[in-house]
């Protein structure tokens, strides 16, 4: 396999071999848990006639410090249920499993997938100070996919890598803002703003809801650059122009749908309705 992980034996033999991609099947898209909600916002921007499905893998989350196999057989799970719903193409809303899965699903599954990649490319070019910081998760920061993003599109400046362990948790919980928080965000984001970075790069799907906070913490000479929108102008355009549904979100998560349904609710700025996650 590409990404150099070894193929888990529960993947084996999973190949599916027909879906069928009609203009009102829906997309599909997936994360660790709620972080994929803002990248959902930007998708449906962009595609505001298309029907998706959303599974937050929140009884696994997060992925972030857990092994890329373990990882990739959760990928294969979800993409099974997603395909078995008709999903005409997936995205893969999680930069941990973009990393841990990305290779080895587009290989397996008939189905076009789009992955998120931390903005490095996008964040050297506005960088004034030649230094960036990339907030991140373990996973993500480790990956060989990082060095070469850095290496192809960062020549010349500086990268510097943050790993963020305990943000993605606070997500998942809808601590946005609170003491606890605010606390990690500084012990993260300092060390970048004291080695002169001008640039943040939002590495993980979970921190676009920590915008606010990370940008005071930053203060107004620092820009904040995620994927959610390039993603979302990639996904229209596999998509195609035809893309004919009602708009309609549906929501499956392998944690408590009580929790998605309160806390994603929020992050998603009104009700959803969260089922479970067959056979997870
Ligand atoms: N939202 C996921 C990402 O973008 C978080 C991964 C995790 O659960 O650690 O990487």
């Amino acid at each position: 396999m590409a990404t150099g992980i070894s193929e888990p034996e529960a993947a084996a033999g999973r190949r599916v071999t027909s879906s069928a991609a009609h203009d009102d099947a829906p997309i599909g898209v997936f994360d660790s848990g709620l972080g994929g909600l803002s990248v959902l916002r930007e998708l449906r921007r962009a595609l505001p006639r298309a029907d998706w499905i959303y599974v937050a893998d929140s009884g696994y989350c997060p992925y972030g410090g857990r092994e890329p196999k373990a990882i990739l057989e959760r990928a294969c799970t979800i993409t099974e249920f997603l395909l078995a719903q008709r999903a005409r193409l997936i995205v893969v809303a999680c930069n941990a499993a973009t990393v841990a899965a990305a290779e080895y699903l587009r290989a397996n599954y008939p189905s076009a997938f789009v992955g998120m990649e931390p903005a490095v490319k996008p964040a050297a070019a506005a960088s004034r100070s030649g230094v960036i910081g990339v907030l991140t998760t373990t996973l993500t920061a480790r990956g060989e996919r990082l060095r070469r993003l850095v290496e192809r599109h960062a020549a010349g400046v500086r990268v510097l890598m943050q790993p963020c362990p305990g943000l993605v948790e606070q997500v998942e919980i809808g601590d946005l803002d609170g003491v606890q928080t605010r606390a990690l965000v500084a012990q993260y984001v300092d060390p970048l703003l004291a080695a002169g970075a001008d640039v943040l790069v939002l590495g993980c799907t979970h921190y676009p809801f920590l915008r606010r906070v990370i940008a005071e913490r930053a203060g107004s000479g620092v820009r904040l650059i995620d994927t959610g929108e390039a993603v979302a102008r990639r996904t229209a355009e596999l998509a195609g122009v035809q893309v004919s549904g009602g708009g309609e979100l549906r929501c499956f998560t392998s944690g408590s749908t009580e929790i998605m349904q309160r806390v994603g609710g929020r992050l998603w700025g009104a009700p959803i309705h969260a089922a479970a996650l067959p056979h997870h």
